[in-house]
């Protein structure tokens, strides 16, 4: 097949990490004789740079014309002046919401050679297999700002709409995988976590029979992802909560620098990045962890492309560099890291 990506690298180790995964992109259409051609644009910080705005219209133009996106990180030093006008992050947030990408897939799946590397319990972590689904396009992030000399406010509203989506989202992953679906709130504090709770509940029952829902709320939920985290299958959250508890689960798998994501809406383009961010106190010095953004392109193959065997074939690839302990600076004891490239080379050599 041939697909057109729309490749954004972002700021800090954005670029570095997106370089070393577009040959792995090429290998495997070499080896599976597909054809990808990939288009660069400027997001974030540089976009600031170049066009005076985090989300130049011509990137998010050629995002929606896009089979598929690619991206780094946004963000930095240089722009983050808290009174800035514009700032990296509201071109994410901007390009999210304008291709209506509402659910944002995280897998946690810890691997075994690097289980040393999490501060959890190795004995808690075999086995354990989540995928966290962060509504994306909602609450707190997107609700009305205010600020003024002694005072500041962020909206969090939700509408059923949204809730119902991405708990449809949620729910046929689950039924796909081991049947369950733990949905996280505050029902106990904020009207819309009661909202969302009444919509989960609603929806499970009428449209997922087959599927076990559970409530939690964020605060134990936070807890037992690290107590029992073999204990969840699919979870279901609203935007800030799926933001803080999936740089916890990242500790799980060991780094930050292992979790991939896809951002899905109704249609086929996504945007397939890390969730770690752009690292600017290590950019620039190539050795940075690719792995999240190589898995994350292993996802868009899967999800926007329907290369299912394709996108197996990286994660494996991905697997046996990891069990030969091909590790960067995240993971490996001191003077046994490899650079970002080579870790990426690793996985080219693996690819089948
Ligand atoms: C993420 C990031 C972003 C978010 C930031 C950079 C705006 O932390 O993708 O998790 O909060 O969504
Ligand atoms: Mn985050």
């Amino acid at each position: 097949m041939h697909a057109n990506i729309v490749v954004l690298p972002g700021d800090g180790i954005g670029p570095e990490i997106v370089s070393a995964t577009l040959p792995v992109l090429e290998a495997v259409a070499a080896r599976h004789g597909h054809s990808f051609s990939f288009q660069e644009h400027d997001i974030g910080g540089i976009a600031i740079d170049r066009h005076g705005e985090p989300l130049p219209a011509s990137t998010l133009e050629a995002a929606k014309n896009a089979d598929a996106v690619l991206l780094g990180a946004v963000g930095g030093p240089k722009w983050s002046d808290p009174n800035a006008k514009v700032r990296p992050e509201q071109g994410l947030l901007a390009i999210r919401k304008g291709l209506g990408l509402f659910a944002n897939l995280r897998p946690v799946r810890p691997h075994a050679a690097a289980l040393g590397a999490s501060p959890i319990k190795s004995e808690l972590l075999e086995g354990v297999d989540i995928v966290v689904v962060r509504e994306l396009t909602g609450g707190i992030y997107f609700g009305d700002k205010t600020r003024s000399a002694t005072d500041a406010s962020d909206l969090c509203r939700y509408t059923v709409a949204e809730i119902e989506r991405v708990v449809r989202s949620a729910a046929a992953l689950a039924r796909s995988r081991r049947g369950h679906l733990t949905s996280v709130d505050k029902a106990n504090v904020l009207e819309t976590s009661r909202l969302w709770r009444d919509v989960a509940a609603r929806v499970v029952r009428e449209e997922f029979p087959d599927v076990t829902l559970e409530h939690q709320l964020v605060d134990s939920m936070a807890m037992h992802l690290l107590s029992r985290p073999r204990a969840y299958d699919v979870i279901v959250t609203e935007n800030m909560f799926g933001d803080i508890l999936t740089d916890e689960a990242s500790m799980l798998a060991g780094s930050l620098g292992l979790l991939a994501s896809a951002s899905l809406g109704d249609g086929k383009v996504g945007i397939y990045e890390p969730i770690h961010g752009s690292a600017p106190d290590i950019a620039g010095k190539g050795i940075a962890n690719p792995y999240a953004t190589i898995l994350s392109a292993a996802m868009l193959l899967r999800h926007s492309l329907g290369l299912e065997a394709e996108a197996a074939a990286v994660e494996a690839a991905v697997s046996s560099a990891l069990d030969d302990r091909v590790f960067t600076a995240d993971l490996a004891p001191a003077g046994q890291a490899v650079d970002t490239t080579r870790a990426a080379q690793a996985v080219i050599e693996r690819l089948r």
